[in-house]
């Protein structure tokens, strides 16, 4: 099969309708969201949602997330909707906020892994807001990598994973939040944060004070090697991941220290840091992706799976990548860097 990946924004009306033709007739379609780039299918077709797994080489038991045009579709896909979820919608959507509720029958259990709930979005791009409009059926998107590689963030990242699997890729250029959603769980006793993403922690818990932060890994300190299951690689780049955490200082002695002694035993090392650690590694002559300011996390995070890619394409075996303070956005890039790390945590302080 040919990829094509045709440029668009919110006037290219034809290359949008082509999109939905695509979609409607069981055919997947990756576009951009203000997250990442997400590979779609129509939600009310199974047989276009196995061809996601397919496509991405994801187990089935992964569910897929919903995406809609407006909360009014929210019916269409989900049922028992509780009082939580309005309250939700009305802040954070269109935006980075998933919502895992009580599935609608018509939404393809594949869809949701066969699980009786169902994770679904109202997207803020507005590319991504036209294709549903113009498809007019719920549309099931995960991100569009392969699967447990780096999550796509330009159009480029989704061709370098699918090309010849999928027909079409609409590019709007680089995503801005750059991670994904962040997913809330409505449908036990009290909310669940089951993914740290666009939006924060902390503006859920302000409307859902019972909110539960779910722990999806163990840090070292806490018994890794007791619980080995629980490091689940994802997002990963091809590179091996190593993640300094500690004090900026401490931190950026560790990333020159380990830098040499790594490539004193032969390894091509590369450097994922913030500006300010720039000076402490100048002297290294290794590949080095600055991701922005400890200062605007927001710049750190669109550029982090970017970075990530740019490090594997100059070939490097070994990624030293700095810690982020684990508040606000700072929790999603941690959690995201944790994961991709699969176990390669250095604690420095
Ligand atoms: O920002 C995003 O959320 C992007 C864009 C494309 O919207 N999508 C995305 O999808 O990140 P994906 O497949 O990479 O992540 C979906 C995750 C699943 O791996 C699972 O953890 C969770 O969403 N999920 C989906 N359905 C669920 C359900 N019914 N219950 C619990 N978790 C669910
Ligand atoms: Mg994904």
């Amino acid at each position: 099969m040919q990829t094509r990946v045709v440029a668009v924004d919110e006037t290219s009306t034809e290359a949008i309708n082509e999109a939905a033709r695509l979609i409607r007739s069981g055919q997947l379609v990756a576009f951009p969201t203000e997250t990442v780039y997400g590979l779609g299918a129509n939600a009310l077709d199974s047989a276009a949602a196995n061809r996601i797994f397919e496509a991405k080489g994801r187990p089935a038991n992964d569910p897929l997330i919903v995406h809609i045009s407006s909360p009014d579709c929210l019916v269409e896909v989900a049922t028992d909707i509780p009082e939580s979820a309005h309250k939700l919608i009305a802040a954070f959507w269109p935006g980075p906020l998933t919502l895992v509720l009580k599935r609608q029958e018509q939404i393809a259990s594949v869809v949701s892994a066969g699980l009786p709930t169902v994770a679904v979005r109202m997207p803020a791009h507005p590319i991504a807001l036209a294709l549903l409009k113009a498809a007019n059926v719920p549309i099931a998107a995960p991100s569009a990598n392969l699967f447990a590689h780096t999550s796509p963030t330009t159009a480029a990242h989704v061709l370098s994973d699918l090309d010849g699997k999928i027909p079409l890729i609409l590019d709007a250029g680089p995503t801005q939040v750059g991670l994904e959603s962040t997913i809330v769980d409505l449908t036990g006793d009290h909310p669940r944060l089951l993914r740290p993403g666009g939006v924060n922690r902390d503006a859920l818990a302000r409307l859902l004070p019972d909110l539960e932060v779910v722990t999806r890994y163990v840090l070292p300190e806490e018994n890794a090697v007791e619980a080995p299951g629980m490091l689940l690689k994802h997002y990963s780049p091809r590179a091996e991941l190593h993640l300094l955490d500690g004090t900026d200082a401490k931190v950026r002695l560790a990333l020159a220290k380990s830098a040499a002694e790594l490539m004193a035993q032969g390894k091509h090392v590369g450097l994922l840091i913030a500006e300010e650690d720039r000076t402490a590694i100048a002297h290294l002559a290794v590949p080095i992706v600055v991701l922005g300011s400890l200062n605007n996390l927001q710049q750190i995070a669109q550029g982090l799976y970017g970075g990530l890619r740019a490090l594997d394409d100059t070939g490097v075996d070994i990624i030293l990548a700095r810690d982020y303070p684990a508040d606000g956005l700072g929790l999603a890039i941690r959690d995201r860097l944790i994961r991709a790390a699969h176990g390669h945590i250095q604690l420095v302080d």
